[in-house]
């Protein structure tokens, strides 16, 4: 066996980070093993402190992946800021990238998430009625297919996904007290797809995974806007009262989603607090959202102080977050702490702009800390955080918005490397580690499929295999390396050089567990491929 010729193709310059994991000895060959049981990254209940802190992220340079394919899909005409987050997070991979959205995006009913995904350079694809006719017929494939609605939308993404060859689906779920996982499941498996589910937040991810008995893992892919007046480049002088006004409750006028009526209970009751020192000027609420305004149940007494927003336009929806204090998210409902994501948590994120929260909500929301929200104690109401902020120097006002910008950082880092991307990667280990030869491998490489699986339609993956250690990873050190799942599969049996049908590259490996099916494999033979393994590792763990 020789080492392998570049394969690393000129793109742009792209680093993800991935913590470099020996795998475990103790992973056998099932399909569960295609990404379930391997665990690499903190899963469910874990906090992002233990996030950036247990595991020594490191840096892998898959500019060398340039056939990796990724599929999203979010056909309701909402939850754009999760997708927004989900574009930002691939956007080294934007070019190979589709997304799957409603065909109604582009209007109106899109509230202007339009301008902001417009932007990235992904390949749109609108579910029109031809295109789904299109895609029954073409049945693409990619590596990766995310599904950012799942539970908004099963009944479409189980008749699309009929259609879509895929290595790995990942499903990102909303709601934990969902009660259609295991159909879910089904459905993202279906096609011997790897299935994997995720949440947007840790609580979630925990009542998920007792509910579903499987590894849940959360993700918060965060779109980091940008305000056309950062408050945290204000002065004292300019922030209070000009460059922030007011605070926001946001999200979809529900009573059933927030408590209005507790705010305006506080408010009615120190009524005459809201008009004195420096309440008077900085006091307001802003309710942002869409819906009825029946449903806020705001007191008429009350109507001076609040302001209704309906239907803000994307960027002018985070604009005026940004310009809040802080947010309130209300709890409407205690599964908010258990079972439900809410909103208001990414619009945080994405604005840059604390929330105002107790210590029970940040054990839930454990991606959030003390420090980058403003506390309300034990024996306080969210007015007396309000009335005590809007007396707040603006430094200490401004350092807890500096850690929501770090918090968010992190978050979005977890995203690039955690369950989303892991999911290919797993797949790479459970094949390695089928061959087991475990501790050799250093973990995380380059991964695709794209040309073996689109054009033999069987499960023959391919990967690129590249070393990483401490620093880097060594992508001139890149092997390739073929595993085939189906040991009946023509190819092996028509003796056509598996090699030559895929693509043409030096350096490739091509494996089969089956012994008596080594002779038949062209090239080099499986058995001194399979043999061979070992000094593939050697070549790149050395
Ligand atoms: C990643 O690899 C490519 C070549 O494959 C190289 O041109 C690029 O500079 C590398 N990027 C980094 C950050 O090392
Ligand atoms: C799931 O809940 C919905 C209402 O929330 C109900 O209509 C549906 O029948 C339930 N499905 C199952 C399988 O329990
Ligand atoms: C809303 O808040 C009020 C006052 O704090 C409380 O009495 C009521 O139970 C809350 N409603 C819900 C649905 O939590
Ligand atoms: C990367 O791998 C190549 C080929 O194995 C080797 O020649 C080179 O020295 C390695 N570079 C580093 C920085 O380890």
């Amino acid at each position: 066996m020789t080492s392998a010729a570049p394969r690393c193709t000129l793109g742009p310059a792209l680093q993800l980070l991935f913590t470099l994991v020996l795998i475990s000895t103790g992973v056998h060959h099932t399909a569960a093993a295609y990404g379930a049981g391997l665990s690499f990254f903190t899963s469910a209940g874990a906090s992002a402190s233990s996030v950036t802190s247990a595991s020594a992220p490191k840096v892998a340079n898959l500019t060398g992946c340039p056939n990796l394919r990724i599929g999203i899909i979010n056909g309701v005409p909402y939850h754009y800021e999760v997708l927004a987050g989900l574009m930002h997070t691939f956007r080294p991979y934007a070019r190979r990238t589709d997304i799957y959205v409603n065909p109604y995006t582009r209007t109106s009913s899109g509230d202007g998430a339009w301008e902001v995904l417009r932007r990235s350079r992904v390949n749109y694809i609108f579910l029109t009625r031809n295109i789904l006719k299109n895609i029954a017929q073409q049945k693409p494939f990619y590596d990766l297919l995310i599904l950012v609605s799942p539970d908004y939308e099963l009944d479409a993404n189980e008749e699309l996904l009929r259609h879509i060859r895929r290595h790995m689906t990942v499903a990102i779920v909303h709601n934990s007290d969902f009660n259609e996982t295991e159909r879910l499941i089904r459905v993202a498996e279906g096609g011997s797809s790897g299935a994997r589910l995720v949440t947007l937040s840790p609580h979630t991810a925990t009542s998920l995974a007792s509910a579903t008995g499987r590894q849940v893992d959360w993700v918060l892919p965060v779109y980091p806007f940008k305000p056309k007046t950062n408050c945290l480049d204000a002065s004292e002088v300019d922030l209070l009262g000009m460059c922030l006004r007011g605070f926001a409750i946001q999200g979809k006028f529900s009573s059933l989603r927030r408590n209005y009526s507790a705010v305006w209970h506080q408010m009615s009751s120190r009524r005459e607090e809201l008009t004195t020192g420096y309440a008077k000027t900085l006091f307001h609420i802003n309710v942002m959202g869409k819906g009825q305004d029946d449903r806020l149940g705001l007191p008429d007494d009350l109507v001076p102080f609040v302001t209704v927003l309906r239907r803000l336009p994307f960027r002018g929806f985070y604009d005026h977050l940004h310009h809040s204090f802080a947010i309130l998210p209300m709890l409407g409902n205690r599964r908010y702490l258990t079972h439900k994501f809410s909103s208001s948590i990414l619009s945080s994120f994405i604005s840059g702009t604390p929330l105002v929260a107790n210590r029970e909500f940040l054990a839930s929301y454990s991606m959030l800390n003390e420090r980058c929200v403003y506390l309300q104690k034990d024996d306080e109401q969210e007015l007396d955080v309000m009335l005590r902020l809007v007396a707040t120097p603006a430094t200490e006002l401004l350092a807890v918005r500096r850690q929501m910008a770090e918090t968010r950082r992190r978050v979005n880092e977890r995203a690039a490397l955690g369950p989303i991307v892991r999911a290919p990667t797993g797949r790479l280990r459970a094949a390695v580690s089928y061959f087991k030869v475990p501790s050799l491998w250093h973990g995380p490489a380059c991964w695709e499929g794209y040309g073996a699986e689109d054009r033999l339609r069987a499960r023959v993956f391919e990967y690129n295999v590249v070393r990483c250690d401490d620093a880097a990873c060594n992508m001139t050190a890149a092997v390739k390396l073929f595993f085939i799942a189906n040991p009946r599969h023509p190819t092996i049996h028509s003796r056509s050089p598996l090699s030559s049908q895929v693509r043409p590259a030096s350096g490739i490996r091509v494996l089969s567990s089956t012994p008596k099916l080594w002779p038949s494999l062209a090239g080099e033979t499986a058995k001194a491929a399979h043999d061979g393994l070992k000094s593939v590792l050697d070549v790149t763990s050395k």
